[in-house]
């Protein structure tokens, strides 16, 4: 579906909220489904990627159901999920197969992960292999899903992962759970650390000793009430857009802010941006604040080495800030960036410079030169959420309309976002 988004001629104003954080979704779904109790979670994402998860689950004996906001998630208990009936349908979510895959291969049973022709391209030797030296027996396709798990004993393992990747990370401390012996997992950046957190919540034996996170296996984990922050990857939006849409003055409320996640609010500052944070508290063992921004002069900057890490999400939206900063921007180190949803400096270079921007691709960034004022125009949203939702803030400053194509996808990570922003527009 084609969305074709207007110049932005008033300034964004006014306080708005931000669908709940997908990872943490994905993980609050996946560690109820193995607690001992029902866990009660509100604010759950309802984005495509999350369902994908909740639909797994289902299909792995897992009693999931709505309680009036909340959902309410009957855990199996550690060892509990029942062999499933047909292939697990990851769709297009990453963070399910590789959760799952971790999850499911010490299961005394055979299971295999599917998904569609998006996700069967992305690179899964990155969770297969770790996962084999604790003795699973996982097949792939040149390196990629479909995954078929055979499902047999792990034992504990020692890891260093050669990526920062929390999905890796993820999925050996699920692995973990079930092995015999303790595992440990060193990366060697600070990726999201949203599972430990909420393994340590539940009650799991899981210590933290610089970038190492070791996990004890588990005979049980206690069932949890709790509530989903608002996610920083889509409040990162609204701050990019607060910031480049000249006067424009936004709150975004109850966002999510663990240090894991915020490095784009550290990047947009030190271009000049001014974000303010207030009220922090914690919630579901993560730390929670407003968010307030408002429209600033930029200038531009390096992104390079673990500040890549914290904002992994967020540079298609960084790149539009960019084409708005005077001076150059400069990303490197950010290799990664090309195994997302799409490869994300191709994809993101290819669509900006159709609106007029000067951007340079380069093998682990990209490089923008600015301030350039953008154009209206017809670009590829390249089936990636995060790039779609990127162009239409690209479009909030261009001087002409832009279709972005596939702008459905946005429904990935955040329903109602074409919908909000049109909201955005009245509160001016
Ligand atoms: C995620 C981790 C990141 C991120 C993805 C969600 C997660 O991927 O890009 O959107 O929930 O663990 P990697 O672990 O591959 O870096």
């Amino acid at each position: 579906m084609n969305r074709t988004v207007e110049p932005l001629r008033a300034p964004l104003r006014g306080t708005i909220g931000v669908p709940g954080d997908k990872s943490i979704s994905h993980r609050t779904l996946l560690l109820a489904a193995i607690a001992d109790g029902e866990s009660r979670i509100e604010g759950l994402l309802r984005s495509h990627d999350v369902k994908a998860t909740r639909g797994c689950l289902a299909a792995l004996g897992v009693d999931i159901a709505e309680a009036g906001d909340a959902v309410a998630v009957r855990g199996a208990g550690v060892r509990g999920l029942r062999r499933p009936a047909s292939p697990l349908d990851c769709v297009r979510s990453g963070t399910t197969m590789r959760l799952l895959a971790g999850l499911l291969a010490g299961r005394p049973f055979a299971s295999l992960l599917s998904g569609d022709s998006q996700l069967l391209g992305r690179p899964m030797a990155r969770v297969v292999d770790p996962l084999t030296r604790m003795g699973a027996r996982i097949e792939l396709e040149d390196g990629c899903g479909p995954l078929l798990i055979h499902g047999t004993a792990l034992h504990g393992a020692v890891h260093r992962l050669p990526i920062a990747s929390a999905q890796v990370k993820s999925a050996l401390l699920l692995a973990g759970l079930t092995a015999e012996g303790p595992t440990t997992v060193t990366e060697p950046g600070p990726s999201r650390d949203h599972t430990e957190r909420m393994l340590g919540a539940m009650g799991a034996g899981v210590s933290i000793d610089g970038r190492t996170i070791r996990i004890e296996p588990a005979s049980r984990l206690d069932a949890i009430d709790t509530a989903v922050p608002g996610d920083p990857s889509s409040a990162a939006f609204w701050l990019v857009a607060g910031t480049i849409v000249p006067g424009s003055r936004l709150t975004i409320s109850g966002v999510g802010i663990n240090p894991t996640r915020t490095g784009l609010i550290d990047v947009l500052r030190a271009m000049g941006a001014s974000i303010g944070i207030e009220g922090e508290r914690q919630v579901a063992n993560e730390p929670v604040a407003d968010l307030t921004v408002e429209a600033c002069d930029l200038h531009g900057v390096t992104v390079e080495g673990e500040t890549v890490v914290r904002m992994i999400d967020e540079f298609p939206v960084l790149a539009v800030a960019a084409t708005q900063a005077d001076g150059e921007t400069v990303i490197r180190n950010a290799g990664e960036l090309r195994r997302k949803e799409s490869d994300r400096i191709g994809a993101v270079v290819a669509a900006l410079r159709r609106l007029g921007a000067r951007i340079e691709e380069h093998r682990d960034g990209f490089v923008v030169e600015g301030a350039t004022p953008l154009r209206g125009g017809s670009v590829d949203g390249c089936e990636d959420h995060r790039l779609v939702m990127a162009l239409a803030v690209a479009a909030m400053v261009a001087d002409g309309p832009v279709t972005i194509e596939g702008a459905e996808r946005a429904e990935d990570s955040y329903p109602g976002f074409f919908e909000e922003m049109a909201q955005g527009r009245r509160v001016t």
